[in-house]
């Protein structure tokens, strides 16, 4: 072996070192509660004896059942993708080319990749905001009732709750109103696959009504990343005549084989038997420890909490701050220092440089530490402590922060809603670069339409969609953004100057 410092060597430096991690993924590299891996030993593909996840008929599929028992689900898959690839799979299971769907704009970008790749018709639900912290809230039941009976025709719902903050939709609610207008929901549950366990966590969309549901175990729970889940629930029947699933253009089984189809597609036709054992062992995990694990998890949030109740600038997301009907995940801890005259960087870099802890993201004027059941009380002592003192030299100011306030959630709620394009106008197939398009520089894009994604990562939800058109306004705060250090994405250029737009 040579003596280069490459990836390898960085990550056993990096795990030799204090730092802890508020971030996922939810294992918290705690090797006491997960074990370590030795991966070249163990890493196969599909030999006689390992089954084939394409084709599951031994170990996987009875590995996929037991999570799906575990989880509640009917039906679950593993995802060696990430729920990137579920969304994908799952959407385009649920949905033929050019079918019109309903999806709440503060989605993911996997969810406007499917969208693209299935030449779908977005019909946008716009969440309101939490006053406050500046965050997009959960969607609004009736918005969902509004926007079907102005298109009858929509094929599918799909709604991200919890959202990156921890936001929880009324997803029971809007199951019912997609029922009844014979939609299929689709939840994107990513930040969500500890719901459902009991000990003061929300419930899970798999029991609130939703037709699939897709979790990524790596963020919350003890499985490695890039590991996910894709849940397919059958309906409640209302009377044993009537047969699940049925009723909804599409029925159970047609679902399920759809999904499998799609999932054959999108998923590696090598998937790394090491994630899959990750996952087959996170959900061993909560079938023998569960409640023991949450419990104590539970705990530490509680301890947590009321270690930082009297802090007297730092502000942290609670359930109160919910628009009524909307729930919250209390293990995302969204610490806002609105008012301060400091941003969500500064305390980013301050937790980072100062106390060794690694927040998950630095967005506008807040930070978001995630906690999983991989937490140690030590870890949540020491974030506990930082913000204690960190609180201390904070002062209430009127002045604006340091650094100009970015805050791409909060635009989303406010002002996408209204400069988005009616979406017929819009073809989602690449226009032919330089006769229907022309690059410009930023500013110049006033009032032109954009034929490129536009995000930060993370959250990774598009600031602006192809077919949106950019207003002053936007780009004002997007060159606010960039001067505040954050990269624009999605864009050809990388630089984050140029952007194409139609031709006018
Ligand atoms: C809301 C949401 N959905 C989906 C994803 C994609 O998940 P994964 O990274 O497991 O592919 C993310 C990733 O951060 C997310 O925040």
């Amino acid at each position: 072996m040579s003596e280069r410092t490459g990836l390898y060597e960085r990550l056993r430096e990096y795990a030799r070192t204090d730092y802890y991690p508020m971030h996922m993924p939810g294992h918290k590299r705690n090797s006491e509660l997960c074990g370590d891996i030795l991966p070249y030993s163990m890493d196969i593909t599909e030999i006689d004896g390992f089954d084939n996840l394409h084709l599951p008929e031994g170990i996987l599929k009875e590995a996929m059942e037991r999570a799906a028992n575990v989880f509640g689900a009917e039906q679950t898959y593993f995802l060696v993708n990430g729920s990137t690839c579920g969304l994908l799979a799952g959407i385009s299971a649920c949905t033929n080319p050019g079918d019109r769907i309903l999806m709440a704009r503060n989605c993911h970008k996997a969810v406007y990749h499917a969208v693209y790749i299935r030449q779908l018709r977005p019909v946008y639900l716009c969440p309101e905001e939490v006053p406050e912290f500046g965050i997009c809230g959960g969607i609004d039941p009736e918005q969902v009732r509004e926007a079907l009976r102005r298109y009858p025709d929509v094929k599918l719902i799909v709604i991200t709750s919890p959202t990156y903050e921890g936001v929880i939709s009324e997803v029971e609610a809007i199951a019912q109103i997609a029922h009844e207008a014979g939609a299929v929901l689709l939840v994107d549950e990513a930040h969500g696959a500890h719901l459902g366990f009991g000990h003061g966590f929300p419930e899970s969309a798999i029991r609130l009504g939703a037709d699939i549901v897709v979790q990524s175990v790596h963020k919350t729970l003890p499985s490695p990343t890039q590991t996910a889940l894709l849940h397919v629930c059958r309906r409640k029947a209302k009377s044993p005549e009537q047969e699940c699933g049925d009723g909804i253009g599409m029925s159970f089984e047609e679902r399920k084989a759809r999904v499998k189809r799609f999932l054959g597609i999108y998923q590696s036709s090598s998937p790394s038997y090491l994630l899959m054992a990750g996952i087959d062992r996170c959900v061993e995990l909560i079938k023998e420890r569960g409640d023991e694990l949450f419990a104590a998890w539970r705990e530490r949030l509680l301890w947590f909490s009321s270690q930082t109740r009297g802090l007297r600038r730092i502000r942290i997301l609670k359930e109160e701050e919910m628009r009524r009907g909307d729930g919250f995940d209390p293990s995302k801890l969204v610490l806002s220092v609105r008012g301060t005259g400091k941003s969500g960087e500064w305390l980013y870099e301050r937790l980072l440089l100062d106390y060794h802890i690694q927040p998950e993201m630095a967005s506008g004027d807040y930070v978001i530490c995630m906690t999983g059941l991989g937490d140690t009380s030590a870890g949540m002592e020491r974030l506990a402590a930082a913000l204690q003192e960190l609180d201390s030299v904070l002062e209430h100011t009127e002045d604006t922060p340091d650094k100009p306030p970015y805050d791409p959630n909060a635009d989303m709620a406010h002002r996408s809603c209204a400069r988005i394009l009616v979406p017929e106008q819009y073809s989602w197939e690449m226009p032919e670069p330089g006769t229907e398009t022309e690059r410009l520089a930023l500013p110049d894009c006033a009032e032109r339409v954009s034929v490129e994604y536009i995000y930060l990562y993370p959250p990774g939800i598009p600031l602006v969609v192809p077919g949106e058109r950019l207003t002053k306004e936007l780009l004002l705060e997007l060159s606010e953004y960039k001067r505040g250090g954050l990269a624009l994405r999605g864009m050809e250029d990388e630089s984050g100057e140029y952007l194409n737009v139609r031709r006018q």
